[in-house]
Formats: structure tokens, sequence, C-alpha cells
């Protein structure tokens, strides 16, 4: 059986576990408006078919997306949209940085291939002042443990969890 967490969405993602766009568009978009530095980089990693980054591509000066599964989806087919056949261990070698950072249901499927080598591949690629802004189910149990970072979580839905990490405050 395909587990859908690892797996690009075909569509839309409209599955309980995908949250498709009218909802991401409804119960994400007011969140990022207010906490995203709008206009400034962005990383959509775990992209599948770039249904995220179509919705956001107004919003960011560049946006590369990550995605190594090969969807040759028209979502990336914009003039400040980049994506790169990678997965996020290949990319971050090259020490790209970046302001805005998403992780939009991929968390579960990075969360399990790479343990606890994932936070510190994040923070590498997170501008000083930047934020990763991770959208996960709720009910999963997820652990948002770093050692440079820390969590705020939005529960935007009685199933889905908006998490803003950014650098812990340093006195
Ligand atoms: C559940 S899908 C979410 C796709 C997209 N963010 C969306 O909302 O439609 C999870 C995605 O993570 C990708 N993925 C899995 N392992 C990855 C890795 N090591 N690096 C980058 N992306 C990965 C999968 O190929 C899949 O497209």
């Amino acid at each position: 059986m395909i587990d859908r967490n690892l797996q690009p969405y075909d569509a839309d993602g409209d599955t309980k576990g995908g949250r498709n766009l009218a909802f991401i568009s409804a119960h994400i978009m007011p969140h990022i408006e207010s906490h995203c530095a709008l206009g400034y980089n962005a990383l959509d990693l775990g992209a599948g078919n770039g249904r995220f980054c179509s919705l956001i591509r107004h919003s960011f000066g560049s946006i590369v997306c990550v995605e190594p599964v090969d969807t040759q989806h028209d979502n990336f087919k914009y003039p400040n949209v980049t994506w790169l056949k990678k997965t996020l261990e290949t990319y971050v070698g090259e020490n790209p940085t970046f302001v805005n950072i998403f992780l939009i249901g991929s968390f579960l499927a990075l969360e399990r291939e790479y343990g606890d080598k994932l936070f510190p591949m994040l923070e590498r690629l997170l501008f000083p002042s930047g934020k990763i802004f991770i959208m996960v189910d709720a009910n999963q149990g997820h652990s948002f443990e770093s050692d440079i970072l820390v969590s705020s979580q939005i529960l935007v839905e009685k199933d889905t969890l908006l998490v803003i990490m950014e650098r812990k405050c340093q006195y």
C-alpha cells in the first residue's frame, strides 16, 4: 500500500491528510501572511506537485521547490519559481539560506527519513532571522525539538496544526 505521506499528491491533495488548497488558503494563508517575511525568498520543502508554491508565489521574491519525485507540473513554470529534483539531504550541502521555509504536509516523510538529523539540516537552511512553517496532522504527535529553534503552535483546525519555528532569543 502506498503511504501518501511519502508521495506527492496526484491532484490537489484532496484527502483528509492532504488538506486541499481551499483549506490551506482559508486556514493557513492568514497565519502565513501575518508571520512571514513577505517579499523575501522561500523554500517549499517536499513540494510535491507544486500546488502550495502556486498559491504563495505572488507573496515571495523567489521560491525554491525541493522535491525528489519528478511531477513535471505546470505549477513550477513561473518566473520566480525553481524546482530542484533533489532531496533535502542532497540540497543542504549547497549551503543556501532562506528567510521562509515551508514544510506543508512533508514533515512526516522527512522526520521518518532523517530522524535526529532533520532539525540540524533545517537550521542550516534558515537565514538568521528566518522562520520555518510546518503544517502537520495534529493527531500524529510530532516532536519539534531543536537546540537553537523554538516553536509556537497554532491549532488551525481540530486536526491541523501550524508550527512556526524561529531562533531562540539570545540575551
Ligand atoms: C505528503 S507530500 C506533500 C506535498 C506538498 N507539500 C503538498 O502539500 O502538496 C510529501 C512530499 O515530501 C516529499 N519528500 C519525501 N522525502 C523527501 C526528501 N528526502 N526531501 C525532500 N522531499 C521529500 C515527497 O516526495 C512528497 O512529495
